[in-house]
C-alpha cells in the first residue's frame, strides 16, 4: 500500500470504494465528461472534526466518507426519490487532479448512488444523427457480461428503437406498392363482394318457374276476377233497371194534351162565308161560317184529310181546302170533291158557352156520310 500522504486523488477514491465494499472499480471509473452533478453543500459532507477538507488528512477524509456512507444509508430513500440534477448544481468539468476534496466526495457519492451496473457511460457522446454507433454501444453489456439495467441516454434508446423497427411507408402509393407484393406472396386474395339481397334481385331471372306460375295465376285471377266483376256489375245494373221499371209501373201514363174544350170567340165576330184559320195550328180546327142546307150556321171542321190523315190548307182564292199530300180537295162546307179523299171532313161539337163565346169540344165528332151534321151539337145557327 502506498503512503497515504503521497496518494493521488484517484488512489484515494479507489481506496474509498474498496473500503466501502463497492463494486467493480474498473466499471465505476469516473469520467470527467459524465460526472454527475455535485450536490449542494451538504451538511453530511462536513467532516465530523469541523476541519476544512483541505486541512484534513487522508485518514480523516476516509473516516468522513465512511460516516457519510453510513448516514446516507439511513436517508437513502428520501435522497433517492429526490432528483439529483435538480437539487444540485452541475459540477464543473475538471480533471480529478484539479478537484477539491469536496468535489471528490460529491463525485464519490454520486458514483455510489448510481446503480451497481456500470452502464458504460457515453464517454464519447456522438451526435443523435449517428444512431448506429450509439445503438451499438448502448445495448452492449458491461465488461462483466451483464446487461445494462441502468438508465440509458436518449440517443441510445432512439437508436435501439430504430434498429428494432422497420420504417413504415410514408405515402399511400408506397404503402400500395409494398402491400400488393406482400399480399400476393402470402397467397391472400381479395375478399369476395357480398351478394345482393333477395329483394334486390330481379324475380323473373332468379325464379322463372315461380314467375310463370305467378303470371298464369294472375291471368286466371284477372279473367275470373274480371268476369266476376262484370257479372256483379251486370247484376247490379239489372236490379237497378228492374227497380226503375217497377217505379215507372207504379205511376200510370199521363197523356198531356190540350183541353178538348176551348173557346174561339164570339159568333158575331165571324162574318158570313168567313173561314177562321188561326186555331188550326194550335187546335187543328177551322171555324167556318157558311150556309149548309139553307141554314146559316157556324161549325168547326177538323183539319185532317180523310184520305191518309194529312193536313189540308185553306185556299182563300179558290175557296177550298186542298190537301198537299195527294191533292184531295174539299169545299168550304167540307164536302170532298177531288182527289183520293173518300169522304167529307169531320166536324167537332160546337156550342155557345155561358159567357156567349163559341166553345168547341173535340171529344165529339160528327160525320156527314152518317147524317150527323144535322145534329144541333154539330153547328151553331146564326
Ligand atoms: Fe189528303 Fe191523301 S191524304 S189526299
Amino acid at each position: 500500500m502506498p503512503d497515504k500522504d503521497k496518494m493521488s486523488v484517484e488512489e484515494i477514491l479507489a481506496a474509498c470504494r474498496k473500503l466501502d465494499g463497492g463494486g467493480d472499480t474498473s466499471a465505476s471509473q469516473p469520467s470527467a465528461a459524465e460526472e454527475p452533478p455535485a450536490p449542494a453543500a451538504t451538511p453530511a459532507a462536513e467532516p465530523p472534526s469541523g476541519k476544512k477538507p483541505s486541512e484534513m488528512s487522508v485518514e480523516e477524509i476516509l473516516a468522513a466518507a465512511r460516516a457519510e456512507k453510513a448516514g446516507r444509508g439511513e436517508a437513502s430513500s428520501s435522497e433517492a426519490s429526490a432528483p439529483t440534477s435538480a437539487a444540485a448544481p452541475v459540477a464543473p468539468k475538471k480533471k480529478p487532479s484539479e478537484m477539491s476534496v469536496e468535489e471528490i466526495l460529491a463525485a464519490a457519492r454520486a458514483e455510489k448512488s448510481r446503480p451497481a451496473t456500470p452502464a458504460k457511460p457515453a464517454a464519447k457522446p456522438k451526435p443523435a444523427a449517428s444512431a448506429k454507433p450509439a445503438a451499438k454501444s448502448s445495448p452492449k453489456p458491461a465488461a462483466g457480461g451483464k446487461k445494462p439495467s441502468g438508465p440509458l441516454d436518449t440517443a441510445s434508446i432512439l437508436a435501439a428503437a430504430r434498429k428494432g423497427s422497420k420504417r413504415g411507408p410514408v405515402s399511400k402509393e408506397e404503402a400500395a406498392r409494398t402491400a400488393a407484393p406482400a399480399a400476393a406472396k402470402a397467397g391472400s386474395r381479395v375478399p369476395p363482394m357480398p351478394s345482393k339481397p333477395d329483394f334486390l334481385r330481379p324475380a323473373a331471372k332468379s325464379k322463372p318457374a315461380e314467375s310463370r306460375r305467378g303470371f298464369f295465376g294472375s291471368l286466371i285471377g284477372i279473367v275470373f276476377g274480371s268476369a266476376m266483376a262484370v257479372g256483379f256489375v251486370s247484376l247490379a245494373v239489372t236490379q237497378l233497371l228492374w227497380l226503375l221499371g217497377f217505379a215507372r209501373f207504379m205511376f200510370p201514363n199521363i197523356l198531356i194534351e190540350p183541353p178538348s174544350k176551348f173557346k174561339v170567340g164570339f159568333p158575331d165576330v165571324i162574318g158570313p162565308g168567313q173561314v177562321v184559320t188561326k186555331f188550326k195550328a194550335q187546335f187543328g180546327v177551322w171555324i167556318v161560317r157558311n150556309e149548309y142546307e139553307g141554314v146559316d150556321q157556324i161549325y168547326a171542321l177538323r183539319s185532317v184529310c180523310t184520305h191518309l190523315g194529312c193536313t189540308p190548307n185553306w185556299l182563300e182564292a179558290e175557296q177550298k181546302f186542298k190537301c198537299p199530300c195527294h191533292g184531295s180537295g174539299f169545299y168550304k162546307n167540307g164536302i170532298n170533291f177531288e182527289g183520293p179523299a173518300p169522304r167529307p171532313l169531320e166536324r167537332y161539337a160546337i156550342t155557345i158557352a155561358d159567357d156567349g163565346q163559341l166553345e168547341v169540344d173535340k171529344s165529339r165528332k160528327f160525320q156527314q156520310e152518317l147524317g150527323q151534321w144535322n145534329d144541333p151539337q154539330s153547328f151553331v145557327p146564326v
